[in-house]
């Protein structure tokens, strides 16, 4: 399979789909925030994850854009929020300047929550699902997005600054703040696509393994990447003084531990033919990556 291709085409749906979104406008200059950021580029990981899931067991990911969108959207204003100055104070992302250096620290907080909001609204806009599938999908969402998983790491990350702690604690934290955004991704792709009880289980250890790799390989990144490559700077870590699992492991022992987390996501698609190819393309590429 022609995984390069297959990633370009769901890219540029994505990203044509956002774009269509966002032109019914509110009535301020939040908005222009909004867009800064959400049209800026950025991997597309998490609708690109959702869509090779369902995939995967034999439906079709073209057909849940405004779930996939919603959760692009959910992730982009945790970076707009993350890379404020009372967060991790950064100046550049997807290889612009960061959100609140052009808006301003207040604009920059409301485009954050706007985007929020709207990734319900569009979530909400999904056809063709049964009613009772789709509620439980973004309740999942929901659950996953917030003090329970992404803000909830968030929250422990911040409290975790200037302090040393346990591989256990840096697992739990990681496993929510990024983790837990894979997952919602993963579960919606199968659900929304009729995924049985076996193949649920089957995916969400495949998400929550791929999601653990994919920050270890942000925190390896962020000391070993370059703005021009990343679209962010690099260091941004060692400045806040965050534990990450380069500080705990070293550089070669997070690359190790990277790599056998990929190798066990990947066992856990051994129940799958074929169609999750680009499900095991996709677990590769995280490892592989330069941004
Ligand atoms: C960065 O996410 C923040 C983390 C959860 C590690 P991505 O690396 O997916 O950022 P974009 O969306 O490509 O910009
Ligand atoms: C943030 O992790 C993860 C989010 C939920 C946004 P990081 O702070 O390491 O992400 P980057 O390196 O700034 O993208
Ligand atoms: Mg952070
Ligand atoms: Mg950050
Ligand atoms: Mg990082």
């Amino acid at each position: 399979m022609d995984f390069a291709k297959y990633y370009d085409d769901r890219k540029k749906l994505v990203n044509s789909y956002l774009e269509k979104r966002m032109q019914k406008k509110g009535i301020s200059r939040v908005d222009e925030a909004m867009r800064y950021s959400l049209l800026a580029g950025g991997k597309r990981i998490r609708p690109l994850l959702l869509m090779a899931t369902a995939d995967a067991i034999g439906g079709n990911g073209y057909n849940y854009l405004p779930v996939a969108c919603g959760l692009e959207m959910i992730h982009t204003y945790s970076l707009i929020h993350d890379d404020l100055p009372l967060m991790d104070n950064d100046d550049y992302r997807r290889g612009r300047l960061t959100n609140h250096k052009v808006y301003g620290d207040a604009m920059a907080l409301l485009a954050g929550d706007a985007l929020l909001t709207l990734a319900f609204e569009v979530m909400l806009e999904q056809k063709n699902v049964n009613s009772d599938v789709l509620v439980e999908t973004i309740r999942e969402v929901a659950m996953c997005a917030g003090n329970y998983g992404m803000v909830g790491g968030q929250a422990l990350d911040i409290d975790a600054e200037g302090k040393e702690i346990s591989i256990t604690e840096l697992n739990t934290l990681h496993a929510a703040k990024t983790g837990a955004m894979f997952i919602a991704a993963v579960r919606s792709g199968a659900r929304l696509a009729g995924a049985d009880s076996q193949q649920l289980l089957a995916l969400t250890k495949f998400a929550d393994l791929i999601g653990l790799a994919f920050q270890i390989t942000d925190d390896i990144l962020d000391v070993e990447g370059n703005l021009k490559e990343m679209g962010k700077t690099a260091g941004s870590d060692a400045k806040n003084s965050k534990s990450t699992y380069v500080t705990l492991y070293t550089l070669e022992g997070a690359k190790a531990l990277a790599e056998k987390t990929i190798n066990e996501a990947l066992n856990c698609l051994a129940i799958f033919g074929n169609n999750a190819e680009p499900l095991r393309d996709i677990a590769n590429m995280i490892c592989n990556r330069k941004s």
